[in-house]
């Protein structure tokens, strides 16, 4: 099968197929998200938060991005990757985001940027795609916008959010962009922004009625200790089965049981001579050090 793109997604929500979505910031996720035929694979900003242990996704920089795309391209043959561009790449000038895309899609390999914000940023998103990068849009709970917000919370829960959230899309969707995420909005307002575009939109807390859903990788598969949000469902406790190796590996260690003779490299009987030779070089060694004569105490 070819790799996924752009017009692949199209088709998707034209054919009512959905689309899954999952984050992969290295190689070996990747290859596994990959084999499993997930449809995209988004190096999203979130790594901040996931992997480099920051309270907000704002500390993350362009050249992070371009790190870990280049880990997650390197695997994909059939999932399409797109990058999430960092906190004020997009939102400076659409120069200035067109610099940091090009770099995205040319140095870290992928094929697509997205990038959060609604009509504000519409001009950037045609800017990106007039020169040939596709475009990713993302609205309701920006996290780059944790600060205005006052937190993480719901969005699109009054009539003027929920209005605001739909001409937000239609604002990127005129802008040329390929698919919108919405992230942490009521069910019923996606399901009347969904139907109201021609693009994907992708969900993540916003319900069955998105044309495709997206989850941070580690929630996913159990790999985070501490806050889970609600949308989010657990398709394994890798977390817990990791400890669960870890302390068997040290007790093992402590005990002696790791490494068994199994995991040992033994010679073979032709080689044992060098036994031999081993043994004799140790003796001499211990000769050479020991004095050959007794010095007189000094007066
Ligand atoms: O950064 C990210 O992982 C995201 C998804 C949660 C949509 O933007």
């Amino acid at each position: 099968m070819s790799q996924i793109t752009t017009k692949t997604l199209l088709q998707m929500k034209a054919r009512g197929q959905k689309i899954a979505m999952v984050t992969a910031y290295d190689y070996p996720t990747a290859e596994r998200m990959d084999a499993a035929g997930m449809h995209v694979l988004l190096i999203g900003d979130s790594l901040g938060m996931v992997v480099q242990g920051h309270s907000t996704t704002i500390p993350v920089t362009v050249d992070d991005m371009i790190y870990h795309t280049k880990m997650v391209a390197r695997a994909a043959k059939q999932s399409m990757v797109v990058t999430d561009m960092p906190f004020l790449t997009q939102s400076i000038s659409p120069e200035d985001a067109l610099r940091h895309a090009g770099r995205i899609l040319q140095e870290g390999g992928a094929q697509a940027v997205k990038l959060e914000g609604g009509r504000e940023v519409a001009k950037t998103v045609a800017r990106l795609v007039s020169a040939g990068i596709p475009v990713m849009g993302h609205i309701g709970l920006t996290p780059q916008s944790v600060h205005a917000f006052g937190g993480f919370h719901v969005q699109g829960r009054t009539k003027q959010e929920a209005l605001r959230l739909l001409d937000d899309a239609l604002a990127l969707e005129a802008a040329g962009a390929f698919s919108v995420v919405l992230e942490v909005v009521p069910g019923e307002v996606a399901k009347v922004v969904s139907d109201s575009l021609s693009i994907p939109t992708i969900g993540i807390g916003a319900g069955a009625d998105c044309d495709g859903q997206v989850l941070v990788f580690h929630d996913m598969v159990g790999y985070t200790a501490g806050y889970i949000p609600k949308h989010n469902k657990r398709y394994a406790q890798v977390g817990r089965t990791i400890e669960e190796a870890a302390k068997t590996y040290i007790e093992e260690v402590q005990s002696g049981l790791f490494p068994g003779t199994e995991q040992t490299i033994h010679l073979r009987e032709d080689e044992r001579e060098i036994l031999l030779s081993l043994e004799a070089a140790r003796l001499g060694r211990i000769r050479q050090n020991e004095p050959d004569t007794v010095e007189e105490p000094k007066k």
